[in-house]
């Protein structure tokens, strides 16, 4: 039995208002690191579609390629809750198909928890959201900017601002109140002014983790290529802890450059006949 951390461990940090910390993992050995880094809960996000899969975004991304990544995930996590992430289209098509492709997640890959995006009002969702919640599946709101919506919106648009549109600050209170009705156990705020994520996080009495949310959430979650340098873009929402990218490509400029001059295998590198 893994003794990861919990949902009432994070209600534990929540209440004592001790800050949430998560980061994304696609795969066994970023995920090893990540954990033992400390993170409270580790996603593997449908965001595995630009930062590892190679594709242009994350509507491509499908169930088989996010199981793959969460059971690596999971194979490899000691300490975090382990977040898989519902890929576009896996779920609003029939409540049928939403329940048993969330359950795939827990059953098949080892997640503790799943994570579903939600549209401003998204009653769809927030039904299917309020099904798994009763079925016994901790589930994650993801509310401000949500990138499977990205051709509906337009682009990475800050979401949140003024009171006329769908995607204003009264119809994230309201979608974020009804979410923590249906049982959600912590919402994402993606991409909104830090003044609309106090607002947010103020009105409900579930934990919320941001990014591109400003400082008064109750957590922080980044996408790991980005902090990494791994094949990241710079964004303002983000910031780079190391230039992994570099790192590769020199390690890699080397061992091409010793095996190109017989530096690479030396002495130590090669069997001799009484080797075990
Ligand atoms: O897929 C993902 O990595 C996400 C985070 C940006 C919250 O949804």
């Amino acid at each position: 039995m893994q003794n990861r951390t919990s949902v009432r461990d994070i209600y534990r940090k929540y209440e004592n208002g001790e800050p949430l910390t998560m980061l994304t993992a696609y795969d066994a050995p970023i995920a090893a690191q990540v954990d033992a880094g400390g993170v409270d809960m580790i996603l593997v996000g449908d965001s595995a579609g630009d930062n590892h899969l190679g594709y242009d975004d994350t509507l491509p991304v499908t169930m088989e390629e996010a199981l793959s990544n969460t059971a690596a995930v999971d194979r490899a996590t000691e300490n975090a809750m382990v977040v898989g992430d519902l890929p576009f289209l896996s779920y609003g098509a029939s409540m049928e198909e939403s329940v048993k492709n969330a359950g795939r997640f827990m059953k098949e890959a080892g997640a503790d928890a799943v994570k579903l995006e939600t549209a401003p009002h998204g009653d769809t969702t927030i039904d299917i959201i309020a099904r798994l919640t009763e079925l016994g599946i901790p589930t994650m709101g993801h509310i401000g900017f949500t990138p499977q919506r990205m051709h509906q919106i337009g682009g990475a648009y800050i979401q949140g601002r003024g009171h006329t549109s769908s995607a204003a600050l009264d119809a994230l209170v309201e979608t974020a109140e009804r979410l923590e009705e249906a049982g959600v156990f912590t919402i994402v705020l993606e991409t909104i002014t830090e003044e609309t994520g106090k607002v947010v996080t103020e009105a409900v009495d579930v934990p919320t983790i941001g990014i591109g949310a400003g400082r008064h959430v109750d957590g922080q979650v980044l996408v790991t290529t980005d902090v990494l340098g791994l094949g990241g873009e710079a964004f303002k929402l983000s910031k780079q802890y190391a230039d992994i990218d570099s790192e590769i490509r020199s390690a890699v400029e080397t061992y091409v450059s010793e095996v190109e001059n017989g530096d690479f295998p030396a002495e130590e590198n090669v069997y001799d006949p009484l080797d075990e």
